[in-house]
């Protein structure tokens, strides 16, 4: 049954209905519930942005006011529209070897390092871009990997996670096609050798793709990071920059649990640990800082 039929509403959208607005205790409302879904926090000034992308889903629905939206969500219509909810909310821009001097501190420094501490005959080193939006970040690890890391560590078996909690993106990630802004970073040589492109689309190669596996997880449900183990390198860029300091501390805790000794979390360019976290040994190098578990 549909939503509107479900609440015995008119259908209008919330423009048509002149009730577009998002009244102040309702935004409290809607916030307090995001922020108890997925960590991230609409401060005051962001308003516009929450209720704009709310109102996406009111047209999209056909519910008339903010408040009957927010009425379904609460009684029973979570299990379906939370997901489209949390798809409406988040942000997404992201592009390959968006930050580059990372990209070459992981191929000259952290991965040596890591392959450096092990001494089995076949080790495993796993890589994790825990907010990969639509997989431009792990396919640039797959790409650094296999262009250059697998032939100078042919022991070594890389394993390469992308997860998210938006399942739009992820479907994304999942079919590897870009258009040429996403990919205006990667290296012209780089470009040809592993993607197709047809008109303005590029689509990485199987071999590529299939490179990394792509998952739905929310970095706030404590549980669900739990069960990402055994990770070498973290990268979580541009995605701590829309929590509170709270759910900062919550999220950081877990990753920091997810790492092997000695392995490397990294996240975006601009963002810090500084307040967050103490836990980790801070590393500076010559344009960038990684946090090492120590
Ligand atoms: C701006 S993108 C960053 C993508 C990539 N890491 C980069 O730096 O280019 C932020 C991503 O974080 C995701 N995200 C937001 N809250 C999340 C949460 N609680 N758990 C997992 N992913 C989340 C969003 O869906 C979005 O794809």
């Amino acid at each position: 049954m549909s939503l509107l039929a479900q609440l015995n509403l008119p259908a209008r959208s919330p423009a048509a209905s002149g009730k577009a607005e998002l009244p102040d205790p309702l935004f409290e409302q809607f916030r307090r519930f995001i922020y108890e879904q997925t960590g991230i926090y609409f401060q005051d000034n962001k308003k516009y942005l929450l209720e704009s992308r709310v109102g996406r889903r009111l047209t999209a629905t056909g519910t008339p006011d903010y408040q009957a939206y927010f009425h379904y969500l609460l009684n029973g219509g979570a299990a379906t529209e939370l997901p489209e909810l949390i798809n409406a909310v988040t942000i997404n821009e992201t592009f390959f070897f968006r930050t580059p001097p990372q990209f070459e501190i992981i191929e000259e420094h952290i991965i040596p390092e890591l392959v450096a501490q092990r001494t089995g005959p076949a080790p495993t080193l796993r890589l994790w871009s825990a907010a990969c939006s639509t997989g431009d970040e792990p396919y640039s690890l797959a790409l650094i990997v296999r262009d250059r890391l697998q032939a100078r560590y042919p022991r070594v078996r890389f394993e390469i996670y992308g997860t998210d909690i938006n399942t739009e993106v992820l479907e994304t990630a999942r079919a590897g096609s870009y258009g040429p802004r996403a990919v205006r970073n990667v290296p012209p040589p780089m470009l040809s050798r592993y993607f197709t492109v047809e008109r303005d689309h590029y689509t990485l190669k199987p071999e590529v793709r299939e490179t990394v596996r792509f998952a739905y997880l929310n970095l706030f449900d404590r549980n669900a990071v739990a069960t990402m183990r055994n990770i070498d390198l973290i990268l979580c860029a541009n995605v701590l920059i829309y929590f509170d300091n709270k759910s900062k501390q919550q999220v950081v805790s877990s990753l920091y649990n997810s790492l092997n000794k000695g392995g490397y979390l990294l996240v975006g360019f601009s963002e810090t640990l500084y307040g967050v976290t103490q836990a980790f040994q801070p590393v500076r190098f010559d344009k960038t800082i990684a946090y090492k578990k120590g």
